[in-house]
């Protein structure tokens, strides 16, 4: 039986988001400038609610100015793109952030390619996704770069090791797999169509979860050693689970992260790492 590390997601958060408060009073000493995140929430989702409240009191703890707008449920797209349109024109927002799910009568990509490219903290225009396929400086979706960091901590190098990612979302899975194909990792994208899915995890050194079903992905499943992230937020019966069957891995990954304190805590701080990027240029 070997251990199995626990990856403490919400202390490394807390010590990025020390290190990016450091790093904006510098910015505001040395060049008087206060970044500023805008979000902007349409409709009542509770979940998006919570998110929301928490992004605007981290953000105004890492020393930014917050800009929150909670916009009704009614909210027309041609509405919703002046709002967009207005951010993107204010110079006190470096970063703007389109709460998603939007409600259905709103075309959530027309809404995401509106925001100007530079602003994007998100990392979810087109261009910036573009830019990270192809390998060239962009903002890098914040999940992703929590789980790239985590792993990072983890294991040093990654390369050479194989990663599987189960999902193949837009938001987490393509972008994680575009970032360990840059570290040099040999990626497997896994989906629901993907046949043999425990054979296929068997083979990873690194296993990345994000497909949004509790507790699917089984310690059985996994080749000895192999370092698990879960991305995964699940609800049942009032406790949260992630993807991956914590309990199962004890003893055979050599580390996991935990749901909750694992990959969740990561968002918000690359969400201010993201935005401190924006007030002072892409590098
Ligand atoms: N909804 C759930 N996660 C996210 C996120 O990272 N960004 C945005 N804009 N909406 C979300």
């Amino acid at each position: 039986m070997t251990d199995t590390k626990i990856i403490d997601g919400k202390a490394f958060a807390e010590r990025l988001r020390a290190d990016i408060a450091r790093r904006v009073e510098l910015l505001k000493s040395q060049k008087g400038i206060t970044p500023g995140l805008a979000v902007v929430l349409v409709g009542n989702d509770p979940a998006s609610e919570v998110y929301v409240r928490n992004k605007g009191k981290q953000t105004r703890e890492a020393g930014m100015n917050s800009y929150e707008f909670k916009l009704p449920e009614t909210t027309s797209q041609a509405e919703l793109l002046a709002k967009v349109e207005s951010l993107n024109l204010n110079p006190d927002v470096h970063g703007i952030l389109v709460q998603l799910p939007l409600p259905k009568h709103i075309d959530g990509e027309a809404i995401i390619n509106a925001i100007n490219p530079a602003k994007d903290v998100d990392g979810f225009h087109v261009i910036n996704a573009g830019k990270l396929a192809t390998g060239q400086e962009s903002f890098v979706p914040c999940t992703p770069l929590g789980c790239l960091m985590l792993l990072k901590d983890t294991l040093g190098d990654l390369s050479g090791l194989h990663a599987v990612v189960i999902g193949r979302s837009n938001i987490v899975g393509k972008p994680v797999a575009q970032l360990l194909l840059r570290e040099n990792c040999t990626v497997t994208i896994a989906h629901s169509k993907t046949k043999d899915l425990p054979g296929v995890v068997r083979q990873a050194d690194i296993v990345v979860a994000a497909v949004g079903k509790p507790e699917m992905v089984k310690g059985s499943w996994l080749k000895k050693g192999a370092v698990v992230i879960d991305v995964g937020i699940n609800r049942v019966n009032g406790k949260l689970v992630g993807d991956v069957d914590f309990e199962s891995c004890q003893g055979i990954a050599s580390a996991s992260t935990p749901v909750p304190g694992g990959v969740g805590p990561m968002t918000i701080a690359c969400l201010l790492e993201n935005t401190l990027k924006a007030a002072t240029g892409l590098s």
